[in-house]
């Protein structure tokens, strides 16, 4: 991840903790306990601030992202850890648009990282792949495309109904993601850069996407550039996934994308995500949602969630942290201290004393 220095040098990471609605607020609590057991240890100062937004304070006052709270995470914060939003009781998903699509908007935070990567052989689904075989990132663009909502009906409800929904692309919007995939690879050894986009059939947004990466791939001749349309990247993932290293795309396609690696490299309890504007706060989270049907329960995984805190550690500048995070997951993944969706018989709570435990000693090992 690129890191960011730290706004005041010294003092101490500012972390707003969002957990949200379902699981989220079981394994967001898991994931503050290993970082802060690791900043305990490590010596480094972290304060934690949690908001209460979500479906139970959307139905007791019908506030979602209350008034002033970008400019306050903005200003106040270094980062968001952030849960999963989704509520059964609130079948318009209204609160969940507001608060993470709005924060995703308001404070631009255009690139979404995905990382796929296997962190034990036996967890994916392809033969004979092993973790050295799947390890890639997945960039995608977080802030335009068909997600902007631009759109509407004609004739709605009529047999003669139409729908529009436009795909949104700026010049500068396609270029700031694509010069991060190439500024990413460059700052951390990586090799190869794929493009994808789907400009056989989408002759103007992604004629746009391919003048632009022509452009840009010019400034990084040390880096092996390369673009698929995306049907033949989703096919060569499954195919052959050791061909790429960074895949970098638009907001629907790496939507899809992202999901079918996260699939490759375990699944949706292991997956973390980043929502960055390099520089600015910036939003942590699993990439899995509120999971109605298991929540309450204490067995959710909270892997992903505390990979997630790994992704925002390094995101702060703090590498040898981060790598004791990894280190705790990859040791619980071994040792098979897992909750049941990943085939262990551990509860939420107890794989989090776990690995806060892991972490510290995977610090220690590394001084
Ligand atoms: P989901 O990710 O919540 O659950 C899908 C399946 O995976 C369920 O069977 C669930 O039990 C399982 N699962 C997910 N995370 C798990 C974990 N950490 N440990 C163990 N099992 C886990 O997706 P679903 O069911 O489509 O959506 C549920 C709600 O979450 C919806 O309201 C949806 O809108 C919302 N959602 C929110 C997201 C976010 O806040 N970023 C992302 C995806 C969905
Ligand atoms: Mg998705």
């Amino acid at each position: 991840m690129l890191g960011i220095p730290l706004r005041d040098g010294g003092a101490a990471a500012r972390i707003a903790v969002i957990p949200g609605d379902g699981i989220g607020t079981e394994v967001t609590p898991q994931a503050v306990k290993v970082l802060k057991a690791i900043a305990a240890s490590a010596g480094r100062p972290m304060e934690f601030q949690e908001f209460d937004w979500g479906a139970d304070r959307y139905l007791r006052e019908g506030v979602t992202l209350p008034r002033g709270a970008v400019d306050m995470l903005r200003d106040e914060f270094d980062a968001i850890l952030f849960g999963a939003l989704g509520d059964p009781r609130v079948p318009s998903n209204q609160h969940a648009a507001d608060i993470l699509l709005g924060l995703r908007f308001k404070l631009d935070l255009y690139v979404n990282v995905r990382p796929v990567e296997l962190l034990h052989d036996r967890l994916t689904p392809l033969r004979d792949r092993t973790e050295k075989d799947i390890r890639m990132v997945v960039f995608r663009e977080n802030t335009e495309g068909l997600y902007v909502g631009v759109g509407g009906f004609f004739k709605k409800d009529t047999p003669d109904e139409i729908a529009v929904q436009e795909d949104v692309n700026s010049r500068k919007g396609v270029e700031r993601i694509i010069r991060y995939a190439f500024e990413y690879a460059r700052q951390n050894g990586l090799k190869r850069v794929c493009m994808s986009d789907k400009s056989n059939a989408m002759t103007f947004a992604h004629d746009l996407w391919q003048r632009v990466f022509k452009q840009v791939r010019q400034e990084y001749a040390d880096i092996d550039s390369r673009h698929l349309y995306i049907d033949t990247l989703a096919m060569e993932i499954v195919r052959d996934p050791r061909q790429f290293d960074i895949v970098v795309t638009c907001n629907l396609f790496g939507d899809i994308i992202s999901d079918l690696g996260a699939q490759l490299a375990g699944g949706l309890g292991l997956a973390p995500s980043g929502n960055i504007h390099p520089g600015e706060t910036s939003l942590f989270e699993p990439v899995h949602g509120s999971a109605p049907n298991i929540a309450g329960k204490g067995i959710a995984n909270p892997l992903g969630s505390v990979l997630a805190s790994a992704m925002m550690l390094a995101f702060i500048g703090w590498k040898p942290e981060a790598a004791a995070l990894r280190k705790a997951v990859r040791a619980a993944l071994r040792e098979n201290y897992l909750t049941p969706d990943l085939g262990g018989d551990k509860r939420t709570v107890e794989v989090g004393d776990w690995l806060a435990v892991k972490s510290v000693e995977a610090l220690a090992q590394q001084n």
